[in-house]
């Protein structure tokens, strides 16, 4: 890589729009992303940001149909919340566009149309699975099974998700199909495949000769192998109602790959980007007649995405022309939680929008801690524990601390100006040299994505200023020694001003902060370093905590929402009752209601006594059930009734209907209640 861009075009990943995002997302394709981004912008670089949601793929459709709505519904949904969770968490992107956008649609028939002209793809007839019960072509997604390379059981046809390999559905052991579960026939069908055996000897040269040495181990390593083994052709179509429309007569009802349209995702976010804002999107992605002015191409992704980014996206680019290659794909590896994968169907993961609800202002911390034990080059773990031992015992105690006393003693002795620094001992010569080696330190790791590092030498910084300031005692030194004091002072404080600037990256709310604080401007790099940041005479403001310290129930609370479901299993099970035909069922009218009244009922100890919303009518229905809930608790509560049991007087009441309950072995009840809010008058089926 060039050390001199004059642009540069940076990417995260396009999260599917289809749930909401969680640390692992963060960690691997976008803290980093924003961190490079943000220095970036703060050495004056001409710098464009760009994301937003995958809006396709069975990702998507899968999604609709397990929540029973659709993949619109789907989309708007997850694409709201995303985009403002990215916006709250200070992932500064320039646009957060999506691939449902028109201009996408357009952009991605485009490049199809390029490469179909040139007679690129190459037309194939195979045998794809189907799904009988459903009339569906398996692609992807769509299809399960055993992962023929590793063995991982649930492999998706596209890709294991285990080992990184990229897979074809039919490659898979015991495919299974994802709509009915069933194992899915073979049907011919007709696709266009993207030739990736001929753009091999390219690759080899581009990435293999050109990248080695250069991209990340665990990148190259990746992108070799599969090299080594040989590249086949990809259907770059598929049979799907949802997603892109092939542009082609003879493709009606076909839809483009998602992994063909998704990368493309970068380039109409930056078309729309360049609407809006006045400016030339082909700056940021054609190739120049002069190499020089060629815009610096990176993606930042996780691991799971690298052949799609480093193999597949490059060919595309590269067979369609003129368009600049990504310089480099710094991929991480996974994040885990606790000590276990993040799984989203299990629950098990930290929840952005959650974690911002249960911690406000706190995103910094977060931000921190993931940069911090950030997947760079291996997988990682991230344990609450850890979260509050490095927030307690590094933000707080060497970074706040720092800050906080150098403020504080500017106001205690210098009615909070900045003091004029006098005669310099070795001290302050040796630590002011120090000072001046970080901006370039933290600069050279950020600028290899070393970002741990970078952020390492942040601290130690902060760790510099603490250990100074002990070392002189200002606050003893004061008794005797004025001018001295003020030299100390203003060199801690010059300390102070360069972290408001290296730490901007990391954590921009704390260096707006401190910025404000110190009343220094924060966004140029080149001033950090410097022992005249801060000029004498000049006020700084009243100290305010820039962090606090994070009790353990806390932590206690975050620990156990993890906790995993538990069954309880019955000691003794009642048989099962007779058979009986579906009619006897539909005989029965179930339907969800609204407790309006309960009432005890006079002279019984098990009785209640409720006034009903059943949706059709507001009725009385006695229960059994004063020994397990009280009147009060059931005021509210949505519970199934059995609507249309014939009326029945208990103790001198009518009861019109039954409330339904589950009943344990000992003899304890348990209400029915729908998961979610439903209508009254909702029929039970
Ligand atoms: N949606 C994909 C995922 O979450 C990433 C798409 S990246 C892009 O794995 F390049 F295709 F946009
Ligand atoms: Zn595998």
């Amino acid at each position: 890589m060039r050390k001199d861009y004059k642009r540069y075009t940076i990417t995260s990943a396009l999260p599917y729009a289809n749930g909401p995002l969680h640390i692992g997302h963060i960690a691997g394709a976008y803290l980093p992303a924003d961190i490079y981004v943000r220095y970036l912008r703060s050495k004056q670089k001409d710098v464009l940001y760009v994301c937003g949601s995958d809006e396709h793929g069975a990702a998507i459709t899968i999604k609709a149909k397990k929540e029973s709505t659709t993949p619109q519904a789907i989309i708007d949904k997850y694409h709201e919340l995303n985009k403002s969770t990215f916006e709250k968490f200070g992932i500064s992107f320039d646009i957060y566009h999506r691939t449902s956008a028109k201009i996408h649609h357009e952009t991605s028939q485009g490049f199809f149309t390029n490469l179909y002209e040139k007679g690129e793809f190459e037309e194939i007839e195979s045998e794809q699975f189907y799904d009988e019960e459903y009339k569906q072509f398996l692609a992807d997604r769509y299809v399960t099974g055993t992962c023929p390379k590793c063995g991982h059981d649930s492999a998706y046809g596209d890709q294991c998700e285990k080992c990184g390999s990229s897979l074809s559905p039919t490659d898979l052991i015991n495919p299974v199909s994802t709509l009915s579960g069933k194992t899915p026939v073979l049907k011919t069908t007709k696709h266009w495949f993207l030739p990736l055996d001929k753009y091999q000897p390219w690759l080899e040269e581009w990435l293999i000769e050109g990248k080695k040495g250069e991209w990340k181990s665990n990148v190259y390593g990746q992108c070799s192998s599969w090299l080594k083994e040989g590249l086949q052709p990809r259907a770059m179509t598929r049979d799907l109602d949802w997603g892109v429309d092939v542009p082609l007569k003879e493709a009606v009802g076909k839809k483009l790959y998602v992994w063909l349209d998704a990368p493309i995702g970068y380039i109409s976010a930056t078309k729309q980007w360049a609407i809006d804002n006045g400016k030339n999107w082909e700056d940021y992605w054609k190739k120049h007649d002069n190499e020089e002015d060629d815009a610096c191409l990176i993606h930042f992704i996780g691991k799971d995405n690298i052949v799609f980014h480093c193999i597949i996206f490059p060919s595309i680019l590269h067979a369609h022309g003129g368009y600049i290659l990504p310089e480099n794909v710094p991929a991480n590896e996974f994040l885990n939680l606790e000590g276990e994968k993040l799984s989203t169907s299990r629950n098990w993961a930290v929840w952005l929008d959650k974690y911002l609800e249960d911690f406000p202002g706190k995103e910094d911390v977060l931000r921190y801690v993931l940069c911090a034990t950030a997947p760079e080059t291996k997988d990682n773990d991230f344990t609450w524990k850890d979260y509050q031992t490095r927030n307690n015992s590094e933000l707080v105690a060497i970074l706040g601390n720092f800050v906080n006393r150098a403020v504080v003693l500017t106001h205690k002795f210098f009615e909070g100006k900045v003091p004029q620094a006098g005669a310099l001992e070795a001290i302050d010569t040796q630590t002011l040299e120090e000072l001046k080696q970080f901006p370039d330190k933290i600069a050279e790791s950020i600028e290899k994505f070393r970002f741990r590092e970078a952020l390492s030498y942040v601290m130690d910084l902060a760790r510099l200023g603490n250990k100074y300031l002990a070392d002189t005692e200002p606050w003893k030194v004061i008794k005797t020694d004025q001018e001295r004091t003020a030299t100390i002072l203003n060199i801690g404080l010059q300390i102070a001003a360069s972290l408001s600037i290296v730490a901007a990256p990391f954590l921009p709310r704390t260096s707006e902060k401190l910025g404000k604080l110190l009343n220094v401007d924060v966004s140029d790099w080149d001033n950090a370093g410097s022992d005249t940041l801060l000029v004498a005479e000049n006020a700084i403001n009243e100290a305010t905590l820039l962090f606090d310290k994070i009790e353990d129930e806390e932590i206690q609370k975050q620990i156990d929402k993890l906790k995993k479901p538990v069954t309880v299993e019955a000691k003794e099970v009642t048989p099962q009752k007779e058979e009986i035909a579906f009619d006897d069922f539909l005989k029965m009218d179930i339907r969800v209601g609204t407790i309006l009244e309960a009432e005890a009922v006079p002279k019984s100890n098990k009785l209640l006594k409720f006034l009903v919303d059943t949706g059709m009518d507001k009725r009385t229905i006695l229960s059994g059930i004063a020994k397990h809930y009280s009147p009060e608790e059931m005021i509210g509560k949505q519970v199934t009734i059995l609507a249309n049991l014939a009326p029945r007087k208990i103790m001198g009441v009518e009861s019109q209907g039954m409330i339904l309950m589950a009943e344990n072995k000992d003899g304890s009840l348990k209400l029915l209640q729908p998961n979610d809010l439903a209508d009254n008058g909702a029929m039970v089926s």
